[in-house]
């Protein structure tokens, strides 16, 4: 039975970031709604409770409130931000609104030094907070254990009852020893052992799955990208031939990408995978569509025609697996609302036959993305599946602007083959979000030899991001940026001009339609 910490949400943005920290410490986590009844917190048997920040204030009428008796489990509890506000709060201390808003960089002083929070830290510690109001009163029975200069009690904790709180938050990357205050809850008051690694993690899965699966067959849809391939890898240690893997070539793949897919999965991971070759019908349906929404609907419904069609072929299965993750799971906090009217849908199921009546295999949604990874090299796959870069479901077709011709098409891929190469040469490629070519069919006058050319333009869409909902383009070294402009003017016939796209998201999004 693995150990595990709870995570109680109340809105903060944080609040993954809360729990990745602590599974890097090695203890699983889970994150829950803050207002989860204390008595289903307590038949989970946490090691600890976290209250996590929140942007409500706590005296608010709509402020969301833990149930009370979660402060009378006996449950080590460790409160941070608006967490610290709320132990305030329930346990009879007071809290004011701050003369000013506390944002930004810090430092720390810790004055009681046998705070577990922080053994072996130092005695100062840039911390980051982000706080209006602050506690002006200890509730009975706490200390002061650090102080900042814009807080008195930084730091607060109930040793024999075990509850601590941080006004700071030691999650972020701003607070950069926060890590081992986190790892001191977990391990020195929580008590809990280092045993949520990927490497236990196969054994145990490989064990559910086979319990759930029995002697039936399992399809998984591949699409080459993390998430799929390593959910594919999992399940085949599982289950081994009784797992079948569908891969649908679209039409729109990059170059290679079919090929590279069959020779990782079906020759060097003896996965049976059937190849759905359904290109030229997506080619023909997408035939003279511009509207970018007109061919995302038309490839997400032709993909479930071709998905079905390879059904029918490889035969029955009880279970579909899909490669959901945990932060696709987990249940928003609206900001002061009802928690229940706001369950983040499966947005990963939007793309699937429903009319198919599998049962879902789900084995990596409790994991974080980098946690997949980490499981992918676990299971033997490699590095450049386990680390590239997100593609999108409609492919080239969202990146060639207007009519999709297979000229277009072959002038993309191969200029979006240069991109790859160099960018990997270059080693920038595992460094940033994602790099790729974009065909802009409009045509500017060049000069080739002592030609002139009338030819297309392909944009260069650099960017990174935490996690695609907001991105800013990448200022490449110049050099890197002549050789693909070079390379792709000289190699790629019908281009005769790249550009960069200099446009953060928001206002633009990071493809193109
Ligand atoms: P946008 O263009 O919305 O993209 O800024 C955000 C991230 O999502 C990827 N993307 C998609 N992925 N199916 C996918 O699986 C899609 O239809 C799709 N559209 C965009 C995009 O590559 C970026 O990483």
């Amino acid at each position: 039975m693995t150990e595990q910490l709870a995570i109680l949400d109340f809105g903060s943005q944080y609040t993954q970031v809360i729990a990745r920290r602590i599974r890097e410490a090695n203890v699983y986590c889970t994150i829950l709604p803050f207002s989860t009844p204390a008595s289903d917190l307590a038949a989970l048997r946490p090691r600890g409770i976290i209250l996590s920040g929140g942007p409500a204030s706590v005296y608010a009428p709509q402020a969301p409130q833990p149930d009370p008796a979660v402060f009378a489990l006996g449950i080590p509890i460790l409160g941070i931000c608006y967490g610290l506000q709320l132990l305030a709060r329930h346990l009879h201390g007071r809290v004011e609104p701050g003369a000013k808003r506390e944002y930004g960089k810090t430092s720390l002083t810790v004055t009681d030094k046998s705070c577990p929070l922080f053994a072996n830290l130092p005695g100062t510690l840039q911390v980051w907070n982000s706080h209006g109001d602050k506690l002006t009163r200890l509730p009975s029975g706490f200390k002061t254990v650090a102080v900042s200069p814009n807080s008195d009690h930084a730091a607060i904790e109930h040793r024999a009852r075990s509850l601590f709180g941080l006004q700071f938050h030691p999650e972020v990357v701003h607070t950069p020893r926060g890590a081992e205050v986190l790892g001191n809850f977990v391990h020195r008051v929580c008590g809990c052992r280092r045993d949520w690694t990927m490497h236990n993690f196969v054994e145990r899965a490989v064990a559910e799955i086979r319990a759930r699966v029995g002697a039936e067959r399992v399809l998984l849809g591949l699409s080459g990208g993390v998430d799929s391939s390593v959910a594919a890898a999992l399940i085949q240690r599982a289950v081994g031939d009784q797992l079948t893997c569908i891969f649908v070539n679209n039409g729109v793949l990059r170059g290679g990408e079919a090929g590279m897919v069959r020779e990782v999965f079906a020759r060097s991971f003896k996965i049976r995978l059937h190849y759905e070759n359904a290109s030229h019908r997506f080619l023909r349906r997408l035939k003279g569509v511009t509207h970018p929404e007109r061919k995302r609907k038309i490839i997400g419904r032709e993909f479930i025609r071709a998905f079905e069609a390879a059904t029918r072929k490889v035969g029955r299965a009880r279970f579909l697996a899909q490669g959901t993750l945990y932060p696709d799971v987990i249940e928003s906090v609206p900001v002061g609302g009802n928690p229940a009217a706001l369950i983040k849908s499966h947005h990963n199921v939007g793309g699937l036959p429903r009319n198919l009546k599998f049962e879902l295999v789900e084995p990596l949604k409790y994991l974080f993305k980098d946690e997949v990874r980490l499981l992918g090299l676990e299971l033997g796959l490699p590095r450049e599946i386990v680390y590239r870069q997100p593609f999108p479901g409609p492919g080239l077709a969202v990146r060639i602007l207007g009519e999709i011709t297979p000229r277009r098409l072959a002038i993309l891929r191969q200029a979006d083959s240069i991109v790859l190469e160099e960018m990997k040469a270059s080693g920038w490629y595992y460094k940033l979000w994602q790099s790729f070519a974009v065909l802009l069919p409009v045509r500017s006058v060049g000069v080739m030899g002592d030609e002139r050319t009338y030819d297309y333009t392909v944009a260069l869409r650099v960017v990174d991001s935490q996690d695609g909902m907001t991105a800013d383009w990448v200022r490449l070294p110049y050099d890197l940026m002549e050789r693909l402009s070079t390379r792709i003017i000289n190699e790629v016939q019908g281009v005769n001009r790249v550009c960069l796209d200099l446009s953060s998201k928001p206002p633009a999004t990071i493809e193109w339609e």
